[in-house]
């Protein structure tokens, strides 16, 4: 386990702090023992704070290297899909032929809706956001299945399976709730990514079959599919230790991604990119985004990890020239507008000193507009992408035996006992 240690002396007491090496990455250091000392750790946003161990995940944010499972992200977009990268963090492993085919089985198998949850979602208004929806619809599936138990793996697999089926089916109905046209049922044979669009744009064979947007889908759901311990993750792994069900980990998930700092940027920064206008706009934003006295922040720039490029942006990037290629559109306007802003920004010393780079947000929401799905319904496509990522980690915990509540502490600087009578 450890043969490194820190020591820590305060005053005249010291704790010997074991220090843990990582596979990749930093090491740990080990701060149990602070409570001997009666001292606690102070991290707020948790910059310099290891929740948990995992073996999922890994990224360096100074190089810009994301790994899944090992894998480069490079590697697995080009040569692997949704399904295949779906089960490689599941699992461990990318899957055989005959694996990736009994997966994807057992999902095409699950993925029509009951019909009291598609009433549901008919019953919000047209424009409700389509994240308070998932959120709401998540929580009634967790009524669904009284019998399942946490405590048996094969019940946290068909979960897992469930959700992964069902939350395309319910984000497809959504949209199509919100554009007052009918529902469009699951095919059991369609892949992953088809039948997600089948489901959106159905009425529209020759978009819903276009194999270069099936392809772009899958590819988009892939850089979205796991993080590692981002805001969202940790929610679910938060909300799991608890030992509630699936379905409310994961709608707590939803809750925390919604966020225009974290999920919600894809739609912010699109509806930023729209404000903007015109490059000849691009210096007026920039110094709002440079202002302290303005909360108003780039959207799909910066990131807690990656000081560096996010590798998920380069290549939502290519994804988003093949969309705009294929699809002919004059979103390109937007698209030279978001390469135009980035090469601005990129050059500014405020950009450049505090290592703010274009992230994973800045190309989806051009490339999403670009296929025809309105803004609103990105962060509910991040969920989407993100739902296998968020279950992986849920599952790594539940399969540990010994995980504990999450339950921080804090620095208490509120007022000292007093008497209400006096
Ligand atoms: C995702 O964690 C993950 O992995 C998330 C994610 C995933 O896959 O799960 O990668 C997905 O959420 C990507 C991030 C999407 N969010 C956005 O694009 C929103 C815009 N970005 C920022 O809000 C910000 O960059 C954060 C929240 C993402 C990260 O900020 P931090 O790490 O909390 O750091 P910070 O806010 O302290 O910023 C450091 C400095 C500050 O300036 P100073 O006080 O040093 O002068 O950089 C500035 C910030 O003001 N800054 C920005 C900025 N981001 C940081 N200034 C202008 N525009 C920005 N976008």
């Amino acid at each position: 386990m450890s043969n490194k240690t820190a020591k820590i002396t305060i005053e005249n007491q010291s704790a010997e702090l074991s220090i843990y090496p990582a596979t990749l990455g930093e090491s740990v250091i080990d701060v149990k023992p602070l409570q001997k000392l009666d001292h606690l750790t102070f991290d707020p946003g948790f910059f310099v704070t290891a929740a948990c161990e995992s073996k999922i995940t890994y990224i360096d944010g100074d190089k810009g290297v994301l790994l899944y499972r090992g894998y480069p992200i490079e590697q697995l977009s080009e040569q692997c899909d949704y399904m295949d990268v779906s089960y490689l963090l599941l699992y461990g492993e990318l899957p055989d032929t005959s694996q990736k085919n009994n997966f994807l089985q057992k999902i095409q198998a699950v993925r029509a809706l009951d019909v009291s949850l598609a009433k549901m979602i008919a019953a919000f208004p047209q424009d409700a956001h389509p994240m308070g929806v998932l959120l709401s619809i998540i929580g009634a599936l967790s009524t669904c299945y009284p019998t399942l138990s946490i405590s048996k793996k094969e019940d946290r697999e068909k979960a897992t399976i469930e959700l992964i089926a069902k939350i395309p089916t319910i984000a497809a109905y959504t949209y199509r709730h919100a554009i007052q046209k009918p529902f469009i049922p699951p095919k059991k044979n369609l892949g992953f990514a088809e039948n997600f669009l089948y489901m959106l744009f159905g009425d529209d064979e020759k978009k819903a079959s276009n194999p270069i947007l099936i392809q772009a889908m899958d590819h988009i759901f892939t850089l979205q599919a796991d993080h590692e311990q981002n805001a969202s993750t940790s929610t679910v792994r938060m909300a799991g230790s608890t030992g509630t069900n699936a379905f409310a980990a994961i709608a707590a998930g939803i809750a925390a991604l919604w966020g225009p700092a974290h999920g919600g940027a894809n739609e912010a920064c699109l509806n930023m990119l729209k404000e903007i206008g015109s490059p000849d706009r691009i210096p007026e934003y920039l110094e709002k985004a440079k202002d302290k006295n303005n909360s108003f922040r780039l959207m799909g720039f910066g990131h807690r990890v990656y000081k560096n490029y996010d590798p998920r942006a380069t290549l939502m990037q290519k994804t988003c020239h093949a969309v705009l290629e294929a699809t002919n559109t004059k979103q390109e306007t937007l698209f030279q507008l978001a390469l135009q802003l980035e090469k601005i920004a990129l050059q500014d010393p405020y950009f450049i000193d505090r290592k703010l780079y274009p992230n994973v947000d800045f190309y989806s929401g051009v490339t999403l507009n670009a296929i025809g799905i309105p803004s609103n319904l990105f962060t509910v496509i991040f969920a989407l992408s993100r739902t296998v990522g968020w279950l992986s980690h849920w599952l790594e915990m539940m399969d540990d035996p010994h995980h504990a509540l999450y339950r921080p502490r804090q620095w208490y600087t509120g007022p000292t006992k007093r008497d209400v009578n006096n």
